[in-house]
């Protein structure tokens, strides 16, 4: 930031924890922070000192350090400040403070970096400066990149080397995944940024309005405004002169980040950068730059603005945010609905793929893939899918599609399933099939991710932001979209006339449904009150049902840490019956739908075997009821919108069991809410 009226190192370091804080949902382990020193024993506070805290555990506990801290002199005032902090997820090497972001270039803190991704050829330049006398501390594949710049700036050939330019050429020798953000002695108060496959933004706070305009990229070539933003016109006067916030009077404030959510509170002025964008802030101006254009590529950054609501963040009354999204579900339903269905006429038109539908219409297949609950979203709709589209449809978890070298074709449309839009597995798919030529759709709910950008075209799930790891309203959103997606293509097939009318009529009717479903949370607690110190926890199912047990089983033990086993009610005989007996907690979903009649066989056997089942099933079901241990009545739907009720018990199941086995349910160990890594 840059500001005439000096803030001090205290507000300073609230900024970024709170930063860090708004971050928290995505997981971490350890969290860390470098701001400008210099300590309290100096005199000259631009002695260019940085000083690094870093901590393993909750940002709290980062927080707290801050305050020990008696060597920086929190009421000092500052001017001009350029501060970076950072939650880890352990990849390479334990959760650790050394271990843990930003790691530096040497003892005295000449470059600090923090890093979002994975560096894949980090051993090779490790060895490298090892051979040249650098000495590393960590085991992370992040500590090669400071020490190689520090490599870089110590081997330049004349010190008029901006930093960025230091950057360009740390990045040209990196290969994976990254967002960085370098901070260095060398260049006090400058910021350098840059990204290869992670997501990195830039918000912008200004009482400046030429800083609110779009941002053109500066190409290497002959480029000689360094350090400079210029307007999008070309021909409109170039602004250097007047932006220079320091002397002006304006306050500007630029904040990078990997995830809006960090910085909303500050401003809804943002800027994604795109792969290989190196931004720098200079003296409180911001460039952006890159080696040379490439044919097709867009030369401006555009300043967008974003909708999200700090409200929309927050917490509101309830004791977790996974447990606000569960309650969510009947507004974010709609969301998803709003503007794209017309009951009257029984249309649908989904805006991002309606100039796209002829050629879907004539694709070979459909190919949805994922990760997680998105692809169990998949599991979910495949039938319905099928159905209405009638073309053959695959369901493919990322990874595994990868790992098979899928054959994909020019005439196939491949689906990208994402709530962040930023997993790794399933980017890394996108860009197997974008290379085979296939026509891409992302299904993503964060606008602006890499997946909204960098697919053809698609459908944004609008269920608002989800912060608990475990996601629950962007999966009943996403599974309301995919049938938005085959009512819109089987428009008109005169033969499924009257079965998309049921479905419209049950979408119509969904939210007053899911209302109906949330009024049984205080049952569920009761049940899980029963079920919270057991080990294990089996959920079977079939048909439109199938998906809502894989998906409750992954709710359970992402969150409760309990084993749990999502299977197939038609596969019971070749394996699972084995499971069963009197102590072995089983919960059965069995609707009315066309496999209501083989649902009733597996339940037959289970209490044969005195297993003691949990039923969920229709209201008023007494052929049902009579079998059951415990039941959790639904509001019956068309059978292809059941599997939407059906997991909302589950989620809250798995909210309570967690709450009850005293488990912190929006940050489950070990998980991440965006896998930005393979
Ligand atoms: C992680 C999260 C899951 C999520 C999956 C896919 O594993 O913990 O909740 O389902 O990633 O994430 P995506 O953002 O691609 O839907």
């Amino acid at each position: 930031l840059n500001y005439q009226v000096p803030r001090t190192r205290k507000e300073i370091f609230e900024t970024l924890v709170k930063g860090l804080q708004r971050l928290e949902y995505r997981g971490y382990d350890s969290a860390g922070i470098a701001v400008d020193g210099p300590d309290k024993t100096s005199t000259d506070i631009n002695s260019n000192t940085i000083c690094l805290i870093k901590k393993t555990g909750k940002v709290k506990a980062l927080d707290e350090e801050l305050y020990k801290k008696d060597t920086l002199d929190l009421d000092a005032e500052l001017f001009t400040h350029f501060g970076i902090a950072h939650t880890r997820w352990a990849t390479h090497g334990e959760p650790s403070a050394v271990n843990s972001h930003p790691h530096r270039s040497d003892k005295d803190n000449e470059f600090v970096v923090i890093h979002n991704g994975i560096i894949t050829n980090y051993k090779e330049l490790k060895a490298y400066l090892i051979n040249k006398g650098y000495e590393f501390e960590s085991e992370t594949d992040t500590e090669v990149i400071p020490k190689l710049i520090k490599y870089v700036y110590d081997n330049r050939e004349s010190d008029n080397i901006s930093f960025s330019k230091l950057v360009e050429r740390v990045i040209q020798q990196l290969e994976g995944a990254f967002a960085l953000v370098f901070k260095s002695r060398h260049f006090p108060a400058d910021a350098v940024c840059t990204r290869r496959g992670s997501p990195l933004l830039i918000g912008v706070r200004s009482e400046h309005e030429l800083l609110t305009e779009n941002i053109s990229v500066q190409y290497n070539s002959g480029h000689s405004k360094e350090g400079v933003i210029e307007k999008n016109s070309h021909n409109r006067p170039d602004c250097s002169d007047s932006i220079n916030s320091v002397g002006d009077g304006r306050a500007v404030e630029y904040y990078f980040a990997s995830d809006a959510s960090a910085i909303i509170e500050h401003t809804n002025k943002v800027l994604y950068l795109e792969d290989n964008d190196i931004a720098a802030v200079t003296g409180g101006k911001l460039s952006i730059h890159r080696m040379s254009r490439q044919a097709g590529e867009d030369p401006v950054r555009a300043i967008q603005t974003l909708q999200m609501e700090m409200q929309q963040i927050m917490k509101g009354n309830f004791d977790a945010f996974m447990q606000k999204e569960i309650f969510e579900q009947p507004e974010s339903v709609v969301n998803t609905m709003r503007g794209r269905i017309c009951f009257d006429s029984n249309k649908v038109v989904l805006g991002g793929l309606k100039d796209h539908l002829k050629e879907i219409k004539r694709c070979r297949r459909l190919i949805m893939i994922g990760c997680g609950t998105s692809f169990y979203a998949t599991v979910a709709t495949r039938q319905i899918l099928e159905e209405l589209t009638e073309l053959p449809v695959m369901v493919e978890l990322a990874s595994d599609f990868l790992d098979r070298n899928t054959p994909v074709f020019r005439d196939d449309v491949c689906f990208f399933i994402s709530q962040s839009g930023e997993t790794a597995d399933t980017l890394m798919a996108l860009h197997y099939c974008k290379n085979r030529g296939a026509l891409t759709v992302g299904i993503t709910n964060t606008v602006g991710s890499s997946i909204c950008r960098e697919t053809d075209c698609g459908v944004h799930i609008n269920a608002g932001p989800e912060i608990g790891v475990a996601s629950t309203k962007a999966y009943t959103s996403q599974i309301v979209s995919l049938i938005m997606f085959c009512l819109m293509m089987s428009e008109d097939r005169l033969s499924l006339q009257n079965r998309r009318t049921e479905i419209l009529n049950g979408l119509r009717v969904l939210p007053e449904m899911i209302k109906k479903v949330l009024t049984l949370d205080e049952k569920i607690k009761t049940i899980a009150n029963e079920l919270y110190q057991q080990r294990s926890l089996l959920v079977m199912g079939r048909g439109f049902n199938y998906a809502t047990c894989l998906e409750g089983a992954l709710k359970i033990k992402e969150i409760t840490y309990m084993h749990s086993e999502g299977i197939l009610a038609g596969e019971l005989k070749h394996g699972p019956l084995a499971l069963i007996d009197k102590d072995m907690p089983v919960i059965m979903v069995i609707m009315k739908d066309s496999c209501y009649v083989k649902c009733q066989n597996a339940l037959q056997q289970v209490t044969a075997r005195s297993g003691r089942p949990i039923i969920l099933c229709c209201q008023d079901d007494h052929e049902v009821i009579k079998n059951a241990y415990q039941t959790i009545e639904l509001p019956q739907t068309v059978d292809c919108l059941q599997g939407i009720l059906s997991i909302i018990p589950l989620q809250m199941l798995s909210f309570h069991l967690a709450v009850l086995r005293g488990y912190d349910v929006d940050c489950p160990r070990n998980l991440a809410k965006s896998v930005t890594v393979e």
